[in-house]
C-alpha cells in the first residue's frame, strides 16, 4: 500500500474531533497552549482576569454563577482573542445546584442509582443555565473514617455502591450536557488520623480492590474529567504521580479525559516536601500529566521556561491541551458558546419533587419500638417538636451548598406545624452549651405524648478541613436527650449530620431513631411523610456506624484475622483486680468494646418486615469470552402491612486463597418495591470475574500485580444487610 494510501486511510480513520483538534493544536502558539492548561478562580479583580482572557492565558474559569457575565467574558475569549477559544465555565456543583438533593452519603442511602441519575439531570438543567457546563462532582472517595469530613461528600465504605452512584451522577450530568469531574484521584479518604489532606499509605492491591474501581465505572460511564487529590500517596502528592496519572488513567484504562488538579494541589508540592519551588512543581505535574492548574499559576509562570531550558518538550504540552480542547469540543462550546440570557427556572416543581424523593429514600430507619409511624389521625395526640436541628433551612442542606438558598429549604417544623404540635428548641444550634433552654424543652415534653428530638450537626461541621476527632453529638444535645427520656414519655430522635455519630447511648435512650444525614431543600416533607407513615423508610447505611470513635477504621469488608474476636471478650471493667499477667483472650478486640459496630453496612429497618427465601444458584449457559457465570435468585416477602422498597444485597466470601480475603464483600444489589403481603424474585448474576481480586507476588526486589480470580470454595448470599443472616450458597470455582 502507497504511503499515500496510508496516509489518507490514517486520516480517514481520525474522527472529526481529532481533525479539529489536529488542526487547531497546530494553529496555536505555546503561550496559548499553556494558557489553555491554566483555570481561574474569578477572585482577582476584573482588569487583571480581563486581561489574561484576552490574552488567550485562561482555559477555564470558575465559580461563576450568572449567565449574563459568562457571556461577557465568554466574548473576549472568543471574539478577542487570535483563535477564539471559548472557556469552560465551571462550580462546584456536589449535590445540587439552586434544588439541593441529600448530602452524596445520603445518596449513598438510597441505594437508588436511578433515583441519584434522575437528580443528577435536574440539577444540570438549572446549572446550565447560569453558563455552568463543568461540575467539580460526583466524589467517588470511598471511604472508612467518618472522622473525615468529606465522607459526607461521598457515597460510603463500599466500592460497588459507590461505583454504581457515581456512574448514575456522570450520565445524570453529561446526558444534560454538563461535564463531570471525579474526583479525587486517588485516595484521599485514606488520610491518617481522618485528618484531611493528611498522608496516605495505600499497599497497590489495596488501591486497586477498593479505591481504584469507582473512578473507573465513572469513566466506563463517560466521565469527561478527573481531579488530582491533594494527598501523598505512599510518598507522592497525586498531582505529581505518574503512576497514577500515566500508568492507570492512560496506559491501563486508556482514558481520554481532562485531568485537572484541586486548587492549587500542584503548587502544594512545595509544602509537601517534594519540591524544593514553583517552578520544580510545575516541572514534577507536567511529567505526571496533570493536565490543567487550578488556581496554582504554576503553569502560566513557568512551563515556558522550562520548555526554553530543554527541560519539558512541546509535546508534553501538546498532550495536555488536546485533553482541554476536547472537552470542549464534546461540549459543542466551539459552535456554541454563548448561553441564553432568559430568566432561569430554579426550584421547579419536578426538582422538588425528585429532591423530596431522594430525601425520603436517604432516610435510614436504625430504630423502631413501634412509634413509629405516628398515628396522626389521633384526635388528641400532642407532639413536641425539638432540637437544634427542627427548623435550620440552611443546616438542613448540608456541605458544598453554594447556590442553594435556605430561604427555600422546607424544615420540619414548619410541616409538622399543621399538627396540634409545641415546639420548644431546648439548644438553638447544634453546637450549642447552653442548657438553659432545656428546662423548656423538658416542661413542653411532659405535657406531650411523643417527642421529636431533631438532633445532629450543622452543615459546618463536615465537608472539607472539617475532620472531627470526636463524632459524638456535638454540645449539650447528649444532656439534652437525657433530660429528655428522663420525662419518660417516648423520644424519637431524628439525626441531620454530615457523618456517622456515635449515637450509642441515644439510641437505647430513644424509642425510635431514623437517621437523615442533611436532606436538602425538601428534608422537612419528607421526614414528615416518613415519621407519619406516609411514605416507607428504605435507606440502609452506606457506610458503618462505630460504637466508639476508637473502633476506626471499622468496615464490613474487613480481613477476620488470624485471632479473631470473639463474644462475649472480656471487657475492662471484668478484669479482676490484681489479675495476674496472663492474656486475658486471645482475640482481636478492645478492651472497651467488641469489634462489632453500632449499625452494619446495608443496614436499615422498614415499617414492614421482608422475610428472604432461600437462595437458588444455576451456572449460566457458556458465553463466549465472558467466562463463568452464575445466576442467583431469592424470593422476598413483604409479611407486613407496609407496601415498601427492600434493598436486597449479593455478598461473596472467599473461604481461601492466594492471599487473604475479606469476609464479606457486596457484588450487586437490587431496590425492590413489594407490596404488602406479596413476594418478589430478585436476580443477580454472579461472574467469575467478579470474584477475583488483585494478587501481588515480590521477588527479587521485583513486585508484580495481577489480577485473577482464584480456584476456591465461596459462599454466597443474597441478603437484606452486610450481616449476611440468610442461608449462604456454597460455590466452587
Ligand atoms: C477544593 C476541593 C475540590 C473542589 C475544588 C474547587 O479544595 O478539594 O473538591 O472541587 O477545591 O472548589
Amino acid at each position: 500500500m502507497s504511503l499515500c494510501v496510508l496516509l489518507v486511510s490514517s486520516c480517514a480513520k481520525k474522527s472529526a474531533e481529532d481533525r479539529f483538534i489536529d488542526d487547531l493544536l497546530s494553529r496555536m502558539t505555546l503561550e496559548e497552549k499553556i494558557g489553555q492548561m491554566n483555570q481561574l478562580d474569578p477572585s482577582y479583580e476584573s482588569e487583571v482576569k480581563e486581561a489574561l482572557i484576552r490574552e488567550g492565558r485562561v482555559g477555564s474559569i470558575f465559580n461563576i454563577v450568572d449567565a449574563k457575565e459568562v457571556n461577557r467574558l465568554q466574548r473576549m475569549a472568543v471574539e478577542e482573542t487570535r483563535l477564539g477559544i471559548p472557556l469552560v465555565v465551571a462550580r462546584d456543583v456536589i449535590h445540587g445546584y439552586h434544588t439541593i438533593y441529600p448530602i452524596p452519603l445520603g445518596q449513598g442511602a438510597t441505594w437508588n442509582p436511578e433515583l441519584i441519575e434522575q437528580a443528577a439531570q435536574l440539577t444540570a438543567r438549572e446549572a446550565i443555565q447560569d453558563g455552568i457546563r463543568w461540575a467539580f462532582s460526583p466524589m467517588v472517595d470511598v471511604a472508612h473514617d467518618p472522622r473525615w469530613g468529606r465522607v459526607a461528600e461521598g457515597y460510603g465504605e463500599d466500592p460497588v455502591l459507590t461505583s454504581t452512584m457515581g456512574a448514575a451522577t456522570v450520565r445524570g450530568y453529561q446526558s444534560q450536557g454538563m461535564a463531570a469531574c471525579v474526583k479525587h484521584f486517588a485516595g484521599y479518604s485514606v488520610s491518617e488520623g481522618g485528618r484531611d489532606y493528611n498522608t496516605t499509605w495505600i499497599p497497590e492491591v489495596q488501591l486497586r480492590d477498593i479505591y481504584l474501581p469507582p473512578f473507573k465505572a465513572a469513566l466506563d460511564a463517560g466521565a469527561m474529567s478527573v481531579m488530582c487529590s491533594f494527598n501523598n500517596m505512599n510518598g507522592f502528592p497525586s498531582s505529581a504521580n505518574p503512576h497514577l496519572n500515566i500508568d492507570i488513567l492512560r496506559h491501563e484504562w486508556q482514558s481520554d479525559a481532562l485531568l485537572v488538579s484541586d486548587w492549587g494541589s500542584g503548587s502544594d508540592l512545595v509544602p509537601h516536601g517534594m519540591c524544593a519551588d514553583k517552578k520544580d512543581a510545575a516541572l514534577r505535574c507536567i511529567n505526571a500529566r496533570m493536565e490543567m492548574d487550578m488556581e496554582g499559576n504554576i503553569y502560566t509562570d513557568y512551563l515556558a521556561e522550562l520548555i526554553a531550558e530543554g527541560k519539558v518538550k512541546e509535546s508534553q504540552i501538546d498532550e495536555c491541551v488536546r485533553s482541554v480542547l476536547r472537552l470542549k469540543y464534546r461540549l459543542g462550546l466551539f459552535d456554541n458558546p454563548y448561553v441564553p440570557e432568559d430568566e432561569p427556572t430554579f426550584y421547579s416543581d419536578e426538582a422538588l419533587a425528585a429532591a423530596q424523593q431522594t430525601a425520603e429514600e436517604s432516610a435510614i430507619l436504625l430504630k423502631n419500638d413501634g412509634i413509629l409511624p405516628l398515628n396522626i389521625q389521633h384526635p388528641t395526640l400532642n407532639i413536641l417538636i425539638t432540637g437544634p436541628l427542627a427548623d435550620q433551612k440552611k443546616e438542613q442542606l448540608g456541605t458544598w451548598v453554594f447556590d442553594g438558598q435556605p430561604e427555600h429549604s422546607v424544615t420540619p417544623l414548619e410541616v409538622f406545624r399543621s399538627l396540634n404540635i409545641s415546639y420548644e428548641p431546648g439548644l438553638t444550634y447544634s453546637r450549642d452549651k447552653n442548657k438553659a433552654g432545656i428546662a423548656k424543652a423538658v416542661a413542653a415534653a411532659k405535657k406531650a405524648d411523643v417527642i421529636l428530638f431533631f438532633a445532629g450537626e450543622e452543615a459546618i461541621l463536615s465537608g472539607e478541613a472539617r475532620c472531627r476527632a470526636d463524632i459524638n453529638l456535638p454540645g449539650a444535645q447528649a444532656e439534652m436527650m437525657d433530660a429528655l427520656a428522663a420525662t419518660g414519655k417516648p423520644v424519637v430522635m431524628i439525626v441531620m449530620a454530615g457523618r456517622p455519630l456515635t449515637i450509642g447511648k441515644q439510641v437505647e435512650q430513644a424509642a425510635a431513631v431514623l437517621y437523615a444525614f442533611h436532606g436538602g431543600t425538601m428534608a422537612g416533607p419528607a421526614l414528615f411523610n416518613i415519621l407519619t407513615g406516609q411514605a416507607v423508610p428504605s435507606g440502609k447505611t452506606p457506610i458503618t456506624f462505630p460504637k466508639m470513635v476508637g473502633q476506626i477504621p471499622l468496615y464490613y469488608n474487613r480481613h477476620n484475622t488470624g485471632r479473631p474476636s470473639y463474644d462475649p471478650p472480656m471487657l475492662i471493667d471484668s478484669i479482676p483486680i490484681g489479675c495476674p499477667q496472663f492474656s486475658i483472650g486471645q482475640s482481636s478486640y478492645w478492651l472497651e468494646t467488641p469489634t462489632e459496630p453500632l449499625f452494619p453496612f446495608g443496614f436499615g429497618l422498614s415499617y414492614t418486615t421482608f422475610e428472604y427465601g432461600s437462595t437458588r444458584i444455576d451456572t449460566l449457559p457458556f458465553r463466549e469470552g465472558q467466562g463463568v457465570g452464575y445466576s442467583l435468585s431469592c424470593s422476598i416477602t413483604n409479611t407486613g402491612k407496609y407496601d415498601a422498597y427492600e434493598v436486597a444485597q449479593l455478598y461473596t466470601h472467599q473461604k481461601s486463597g492466594y492471599m487473604v480475603r475479606p469476609l464479606k464483600e457486596l457484588k450487586g444489589f437490587e431496590k425492590v418495591y413489594i407490596p404488602a403481603g406479596e413476594s418478589r424474585t430478585v436476580t443477580f448474576t454472579l461472574t467469575d470475574e467478579q470474584l477475583g481480586y488483585w494478587h501481588e507476588s515480590h521477588h527479587d526486589f521485583a513486585s508484580k500485580v495481577w489480577f485473577e480470580t482464584d480456584s476456591a470454595d465461596y459462599e454466597v448470599w443474597i441478603a437484606p444487610d452486610s450481616r449476611c443472616q440468610t442461608t449462604p450458597v456454597q460455590l466452587t470455582l
